[in-house]
């Protein structure tokens, strides 16, 4: 199986499976507990059904949305996520490439591993930091200054995230940062040699966002008691509210669900909220992104722009998102397999193929442009 066997989601996350140790595939196709939410993500866009318009004379289809003050040439983007290296040997650096060969934005993870400035300076699209909050307000404050240093767009606070999700998966394979491999997961590694070697011969793994304030390379601390111990499980509105303000710009919380939450969001000055349940990866049983839209963009979409993520694999729920109201849809796994798969050109044909998709959807649909969507396209079953 080759890059150019992979049409649609699927084709790439067995790509990926063949590429990567059970464990790091594991890593990121998991979710927490029984993974029902995981699985409701996608589910909820099959409640959904299109509405055509025919004979509308559609020449051009215009995809690009302003979101959070951002120019976007499409209207989704590579939502944040942690340990891109470890995924390809390119990481971070082959996910900000394509998301600006696409004019996209893309997201660097505190805990990513490349430097957020490294990549700002490649790039010249649009950069979403996303910002954990530690009990240390002053490693907060020193943060924050680094990432408007660096000219991030847009901060992003995750807020769903308190603790570590019930990942079993990796319970069983002793996936952790660092590695704490089960016999069955060291075996895992030892089937995919060209992974070993690809890590081994590239650049050291680290977490450049928090090495220099903690020593997780050196084995000290592992991400599971970075969440327990350094993160703040006290975070509250009115801390989010000062952080607001030291911001002073473009301000996302990301994994808002409730209407409370979003208007108190909007009370205290975020410009965006990403309505999501990380994946499926934190709080099993929480309600799809998606399901979860409409009564959001009622109550709030004057006030904010409303994102979401979670389970988008086709062109086709992109479409739903926005016609629901959405102003742009965030991809995880969705470019991460392209990503294992085949780095940079992975995720490059993984952004062509949901564009063409959504742009002949589009077309299907009769509608020239993203502000033509509406909910009258839409009927749930
Ligand atoms: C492997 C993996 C790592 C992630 N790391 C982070 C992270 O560091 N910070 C964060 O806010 N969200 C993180 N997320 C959540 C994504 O930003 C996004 O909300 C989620 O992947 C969307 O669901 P999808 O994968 O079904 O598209 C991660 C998701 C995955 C799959």
């Amino acid at each position: 199986m080759r890059l150019t066997d992979c049409h649609n989601f699927h084709d790439f996350r067995r790509l990926a499976q063949r590429r990567l140790p059970s464990p790091i595939f594991n890593y990121i196709d998991g979710a927490a507990d029984d993974e029902t939410t995981y699985r409701r993500n996608t589910a909820a866009f099959e409640r959904c059904d299109l509405v055509p318009d025919v004979l509308r004379g559609v020449t051009n289809v215009d995809l690009s949305v302003t979101v959070m003050g951002q120019k976007l040439a499409l209207p989704f983007y590579c939502s944040p996520t942690a340990l891109q290296r470890l995924f390809h040997h390119q990481g971070e650096r082959a996910v900000a490439a394509a998301a600006a060969k696409f004019g996209t934005m893309f997201g660097v993870s505190s805990l990513g591993t490349v430097s957020l400035e490294e990549v700002r300076k490649a790039s010249s699209t649009p950069q979403m930091y996303q910002f954990y909050f530690h009990r240390d307000r002053g490693l907060n404050r020193t943060m924050i200054q680094r990432a408007k240093d660096a000219g991030v767009n847009v901060m992003t606070l995750t807020v769903d995230s308190i603790t570590g999700g019930n990942r079993e998966r990796d319970l069983r394979t002793g996936f952790s940062i660092p590695l704490k491999l089960t016999l069955g997961g060291m075996l895992q590694f030892a089937l995919k040699p060209m992974w070993g070697i690809n890590y081994i011969t590239h650049e050291r793994f680290s977490l450049p966002q928090l090495d220099k304030h903690i020593d997780m390379g050196g084995a000290a601390l592992s991400i599971g008691r970075y969440f327990t111990e350094m993160l703040d499980p006290a975070m509250n509105w009115d801390d989010v509210a000062a952080m607001v303000r030291e911001w002073n710009g473009q301000f996302c919380l990301k994994g808002v669900m409730s209407v409370a939450d979003a208007k108190r969001a909007a009370d205290i000055g975020c410009t965006g909220i990403v309505l999501s349940n990380h994946g499926g990866r934190q709080l099993d049983g929480s309600r799809s992104a998606f399901d979860q839209l409409a009564e959001v963009v009622d109550a709030v979409g004057d006030r904010l722009d409303v994102m979401m993520d979670g389970g988008v694999q086709r062109g086709t729920h992109v479409l739903k998102a926005l016609s629901l109201g959405a102003k742009a849809v965030g991809l995880g796994r969705y470019y991460l397999f392209p990503l294992a798969a085949a780095g940079q050109a992975g995720v490059e044909r993984a952004l062509g193929l949901m564009r063409a998709e959504l742009e002949r959807d589009m077309r299907l649909m009769g509608r020239n442009s993203i502000a033509e969507l509406t909910r009258g396209n839409l009927r749930f079953r």
